[in-house]
C-alpha cells in the first residue's frame, strides 16, 4: 500500500519500491507510477524507440525525502519485483529483503553443517592484520565484548585489556580453541534471532566474516542493540570469502561495493542504529606466506562497517 503518494503525470497512486541497491538514489524507499497509460512512461518509451533504443523507457519515481525523477525500466513489469507490500513504516522497513533475498541454498539447520568444527584460514594474514588493528583501534581498553558468530580465531589481540570476550558460535570445539574466550555460547541465531543475554550487558559486538548467513539479519541487528550498553559499538567486517549454500541469495548476487550497502542497511533499517564508520582496504598485495601467492590475486579485500546503538526502550540516556 503506498502512503498516499500520488503521480503529479497521470494523478495514480505510486507504489513504494525498496530502492535498488545498484542505484544512486539512496535512501531505504522510492515511490513509482506503476501506470502503463501514464503519459510520462508511455511518452519516454515512445521518445526512446524513436532514438533506436528498443525496450526502455522511464516511470515517474518520487523520493519521500523531496523531489521526483525518473526510474529506468526495461519491461513493464521492471521494478515491480520490490514493491512493498506493508503499510507500517516498520514492518515496510522489515520488508527491504524478499524473503529470496534472505533464503539460501542450504535450508538445513546450521547446526548440521557445523557440527564439524572448521579450522580453516577464512582470510590471509595480511587481512588478519587489517582486522586486528580495526579492531585494536575502535574498541576502547577493558571494554566487555561479544564476539557474535564466533570460531576457533580472535581477532581482538590488538584490543587493550579487554575485560570480558563472550563467544556466540554453533561450533563447541571452535569456540573452545579460541582461547581470549572467556565464555561459550552455542546457538543458532537462523533458529532463534533472540541473544540469551540480558539488556546492556556489552560495551561491543564485533562479527568477523559471518553476516552473510544471517537469514533474520535486521532481527539479530536489533538484538545486538538491546544487549549493548547505550551508545555501544557493532562492528561488522567482511570479506568476499564464503560458504557459498549458507550464504543468503542476495549476499551472492551482489557485488563487493553492493555488499557494503547491505550492511549499512542492515544497521540503519533495524531502526536501532546510527552508523558511525566505514573502512575498506583492498588491493594489497598477498602475503609471502600464502599458497596464493605470486598468483596475481590481491590480499583479500576487508570491509568494515561500525555504528552506534541508538536504541531508546531499556535507556533514558541515549
Ligand atoms: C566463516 S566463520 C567465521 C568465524 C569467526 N567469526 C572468524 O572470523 O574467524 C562463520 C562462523 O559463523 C558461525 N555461524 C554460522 N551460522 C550461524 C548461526 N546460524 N548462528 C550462530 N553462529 C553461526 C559459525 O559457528 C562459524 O564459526
Amino acid at each position: 500500500m503506498s502512503a498516499g503518494h500520488v503521480c503529479p503525470h497521470c494523478g495514480s497512486e505510486m507504489d513504494p519500491i525498496r530502492t535498488p541497491i545498484e542505484s544512486s538514489w539512496g535512501g531505504e524507499i522510492h515511490h513509482i507510477c506503476f501506470n502503463d497509460d501514464c503519459s510520462y512512461f508511455t511518452t519516454s518509451w515512445k521518445a526512446l524507440e524513436g532514438q533506436g533504443i528498443e525496450k526502455t523507457g522511464y516511470r515517474c519515481r518520487m523520493d519521500p525525502r523531496g523531489g521526483c525523477g525518473p526510474a529506468p525500466v526495461w519491461s513493464e513489469d521492471a521494478l515491480k519485483d520490490l514493491v512493498v507490500k506493508v503499510d507500517t513504516e516498520e514492518t515496510s522497513s522489515l520488508a527491504w529483503f524478499s524473503p529470496h533475498d534472505l533464503a539460501r541454498d542450504d535450508e538445513t539447520p546450521d547446526g548440521v553443517f557445523y557440527t564439524k568444527p572448521r579450522f580453516v584460514d577464512h582470510l590471509d594474514s595480511c587481512a588478519l592484520e587489517t582486522v586486528e588493528q580495526i579492531y585494536g583501534r575502535l574498541i576502547p581498553a577493558n571494554a566487555t565484548i561479544l564476539d557474535l558468530m564466533a570460531g576457533p580465531d580472535s581477532h581482538l589481540g590488538k584490543v587493550k585489556d579487554p575485560a570480558t570476550v563472550v563467544g556466540l558460535g554453533l561450533n563447541k570445539t571452535e569456540l573452545e580453541a579460541n582461547i581470549i574466550l572467556s565464555e561459550q555460547v552455542i546457538h543458532d541465531l537462523n533458529r532463534d534471532p533472540r541473544l540469551p543475554f540480558p539488556d546492556n550487558r556489552f560495551d561491543v559486538v564485533v562479527n568477523t566474516v559471518s553476516v552473510d548467513y544471517l537469514t533474520k539479519p535486521l532481527e539479530v541487528f536489533q538484538e545486538v542493540s538491546r544487549v549493548l550498553k547505550p551508545k555501544g559499538l557493532f562492528i561488522v567486517v567482511f570479506s568476499n570469502r564464503m560458504f557459498p549454500p549458507k550464504a543468503v541469495n542476495i549476499w551472492k548476487a551482489s557485488s563487493e561495493k553492493q555488499r557494503v550497502e547491505i550492511v549499512r542497511r542492515f544497521f540503519t533499517l533495524s531502526g536501532r542504529f546510527a552508523i558511525q564508520g566505514y573502512q575498506e582496504s583492498t588491493g594489497k598485495p598477498r602475503p609471502k606466506d600464502d599458497k596464493y601467492y605470486g598468483k596475481g590475486i590481491p590480499s583479500d579485500p576487508i570491509y568494515a562497517v561500525w555504528g552506534k546503538s541508538i536504541h531508546k526502550q531499556t535507556n533514558s540516556s541515549n
